[in-house]
């Protein structure tokens, strides 16, 4: 090892004697510099402020809505007699916006600000943090006893219970019968004994109106087709099928055989009876020998093998005309979709189609957005349902298929509780109206300074 001798002596001579004489370098440039940063910076700032206004003392960019009011921060920062307040009041936002409260039972209401956190970039305020809801849902309490709901919820993926319409084991209450299985054969007999296959988008969807079951026979033939979603969806939720456009072509209203193919009004019972009426008897006034023909037994209806009935007048002929035809419909035709109720009055009562067009109330849904998806891979059950009470939505394995909360995986369709759920009642807005120009919004005046 190399052993250095570093005497007291020679480091003495490195001392330069002189050094108070000449102005070393850096002291000058100290000197300069301690001039010119806060000059630059002030110029900076002058020229952004001349520029950005008062964006120079903002926290972070706005998010996308609120962007053009980043030159007035005193809309949401109230000043109180000019001074500049960090905090954001709820009444500042209220000014602009009506924000209804989420249940009157809350404990508590947390601020606007806890939820809608600005000054990250532009980004959608909606989206709200978990934390926003599981403060509350977690362990949620109410102020008036138990909660009406499941009261311990950590996540999409922790806790949240399966929807309560598959909980609780309820069945499809709606009044028109359908039987899936059968309808979505691959061979069932279509309009004019045609084979076809019927698709999901046959009945339900929003295109549907203007291809009959006739053009559908065309457009997928039996061999064909499988069951897809080629047309766009512009509704979230399905509307309830009708009998004009998806049944009819299948299903028809014939009542007697004087009048071929004709067939009844789909109505109620009485407007039917109306009808049948004003038909016979405009048939008997053009053909009066018709009275004395005998009526044949009724064969479509085994179980009313009917006496024939011979008639002593057109009036009676019409009596009974109307009778076998109305026996013809509630005992057979409309009784196959619907539940007819007896009435004191001859005519029956046909009950509520009563079709659900919300099954998931507490939250919301929409189909656009799932279009890529084939209907059954949601509604699995489907094809195999014969049951018109079979609830066939899908349940919450289904959906955390996909929608997972942020940081369980990146790879996931958004799953933070505000993409399926509303926080504001939005049933109880009221309409909010400001008094802001376009000079104060845009920070070329100042604001009033109100009680916000
Ligand atoms: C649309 C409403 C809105 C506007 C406009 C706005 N802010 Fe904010 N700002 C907020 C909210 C909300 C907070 C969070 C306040 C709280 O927690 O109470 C906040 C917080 C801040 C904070 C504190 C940051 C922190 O980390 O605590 C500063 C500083 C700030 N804003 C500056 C500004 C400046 C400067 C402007 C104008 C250029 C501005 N803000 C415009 C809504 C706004
Ligand atoms: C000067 C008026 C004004 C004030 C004050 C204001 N907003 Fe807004 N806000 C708007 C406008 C305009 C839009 C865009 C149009 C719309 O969605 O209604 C908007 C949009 C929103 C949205 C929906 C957009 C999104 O990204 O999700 C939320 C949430 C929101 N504001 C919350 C707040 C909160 C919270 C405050 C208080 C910190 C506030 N606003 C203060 C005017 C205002
Ligand atoms: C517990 C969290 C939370 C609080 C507190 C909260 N919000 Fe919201 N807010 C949400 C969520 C989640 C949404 C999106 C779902 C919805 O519309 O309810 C939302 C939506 C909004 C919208 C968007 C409406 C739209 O669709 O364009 C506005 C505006 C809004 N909030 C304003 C406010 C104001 C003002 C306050 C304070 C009075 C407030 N919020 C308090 C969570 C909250
Ligand atoms: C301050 C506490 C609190 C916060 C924060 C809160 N909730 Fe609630 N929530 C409640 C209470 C209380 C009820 C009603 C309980 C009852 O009546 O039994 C409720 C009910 C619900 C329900 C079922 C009833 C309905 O309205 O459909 C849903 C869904 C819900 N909250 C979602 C949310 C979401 C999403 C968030 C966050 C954006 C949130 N909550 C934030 C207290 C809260
Ligand atoms: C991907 C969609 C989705 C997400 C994300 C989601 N939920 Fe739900 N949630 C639903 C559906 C669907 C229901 C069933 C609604 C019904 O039965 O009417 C439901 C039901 C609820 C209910 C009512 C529970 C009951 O007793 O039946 C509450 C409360 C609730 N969710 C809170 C939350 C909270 C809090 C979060 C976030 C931590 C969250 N949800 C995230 C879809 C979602
Ligand atoms: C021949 C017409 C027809 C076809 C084809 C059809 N449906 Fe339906 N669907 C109906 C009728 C009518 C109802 C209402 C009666 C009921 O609830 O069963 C209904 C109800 C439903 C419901 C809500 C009721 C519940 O209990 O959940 C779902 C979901 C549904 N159908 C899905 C499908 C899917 C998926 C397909 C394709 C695989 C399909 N349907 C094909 C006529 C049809
Ligand atoms: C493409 C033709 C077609 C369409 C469209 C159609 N059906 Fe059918 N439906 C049939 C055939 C074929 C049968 C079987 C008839 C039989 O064997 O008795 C049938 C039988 C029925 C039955 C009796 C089922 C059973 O289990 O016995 C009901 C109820 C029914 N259809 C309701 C409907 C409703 C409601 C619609 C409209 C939403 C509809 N159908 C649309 C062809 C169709
Ligand atoms: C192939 C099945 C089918 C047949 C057969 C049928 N209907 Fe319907 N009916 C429906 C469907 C589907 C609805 C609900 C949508 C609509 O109004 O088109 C309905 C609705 C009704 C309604 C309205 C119910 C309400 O919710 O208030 C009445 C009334 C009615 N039908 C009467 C009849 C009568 C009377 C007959 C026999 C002449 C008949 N229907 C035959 C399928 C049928
Ligand atoms: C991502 C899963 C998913 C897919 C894919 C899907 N659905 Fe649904 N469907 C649902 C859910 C969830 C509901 C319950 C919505 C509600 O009423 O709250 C529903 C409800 C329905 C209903 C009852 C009426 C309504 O809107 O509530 C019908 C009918 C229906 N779907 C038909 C279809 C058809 C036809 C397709 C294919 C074009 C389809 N669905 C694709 C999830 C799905
Ligand atoms: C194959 C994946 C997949 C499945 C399964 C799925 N979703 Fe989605 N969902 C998406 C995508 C992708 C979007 C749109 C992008 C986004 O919002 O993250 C979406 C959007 C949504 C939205 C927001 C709709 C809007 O307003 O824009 C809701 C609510 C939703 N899904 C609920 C559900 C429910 C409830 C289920 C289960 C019945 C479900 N999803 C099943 C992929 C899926």
């Amino acid at each position: 090892m190399l052993r250095r001798t570093r005497t007291t002596k020679k480091l003495a001579k490195r001392i330069d004697l002189q050094y108070f004489a000449h102005a070393h370098p850096f002291r000058q440039w100290r000197f300069w510099l301690s001039i010119a940063v806060p000059a630059i910076a002030l110029s900076w700032f002058v020229l952004q402020r001349a520029q950005g206004g008062q964006k120079v003392y903002s926290a972070g960019p706005l998010s996308h809505a609120h962007a053009v009011f980043t030159q007035q921060c005193a809309l949401c920062h109230v000043a109180q007699a000019g001074s500049f307040s960090a905090h954001v009041t709820d009444k500042a936002c209220l000014t602009c916006h009506d924000a209804p409260v989420h249940h009157v039972n809350q404990t508590f209401t947390p601020e606007c600000a806890s939820c809608h956190v600005e000054h990250k970039g532009a980004m959608l305020l909606q989206a709200t943090a978990d934390r926003a809801c599981t403060q509350c849902h977690a362990d949620l309490r109410t102020r008036d006893g138990q909660p009406h709901y499941i009261s311990s919820i950590a996540g999409f993926d922790r806790k949240h219970p399966e929807f309560s319409t598959l909980r609780s084991g309820k069945t499809d209450p709606g009044g028109v019968r359908l039987n899936h299985y059968l309808h979505l054969q691959p061979n069932l007999i279509g309009p004019n004994n045609t084979r076809m296959q019927l698709i999901c988008d046959d009945c339900h969807g929003t295109k549907t109106a203007d291809v009959t079951p006739h053009q559908a026979a065309e457009l997928h033939p039996a061999s064909l087709t499988e069951i897809s979603t080629r047309r766009p969806h512009e509704q979230a939720y399905m509307p309830p099928p009708e009998f004009a456009k998806h049944c009819a072509a299948c299903h028809t209203l014939q009542f007697d055989t004087h009048f071929g193919n004709e067939q009844v009004p789909h109505d109620k019972p009485e407007v039917i009876h109306t009808f049948l009426v004003k038909k016979f008897g405009e048939y008997i006034a053009t053909h009066p020998g018709a009275v004395h023909e005998v009526n044949p037994p009724d064969r479509q209806i085994p179980e009313r093998v009917r006496q024939a009935r011979s008639a002593r007048n057109a009036a009676e002929w019409v009596q009974f005309r109307v009778e076998d035809a109305e026996w013809l419909l509630y005992a057979k035709t409309c009784k196959q979709c619907h539940t007819l109720r007896p009435t004191n009055d001859s005519l029956p009562e046909v009950a509520k189609s009563n079709m659900t067009t919300r099954w998931l109330s507490h939250a919301d849904f929409d189909h656009h957005p799932h279009r890529m998806m084939t209907c059954t891979s949601c509604h699995s059950r489907t094809p195999d349902s014969r049951e018109t009470t079979d609830v066939l939505l899908p349940g919450i394995q289904t959906c955390q298929q996909c929608h997972r909360p942020q940081g369980s995986t990146k790879e996931a369709a958004e799953g933070r509780c505000y993409e399926c759920h509303q926080y504001h009642d939005w049933t109880k807005t009221k309409p909010t109206k400001g008094d802001f120009t376009i000079q104060q919004l845009r920070g070329e005046a100042r604001v009033p300074v109100l009680d916000r």
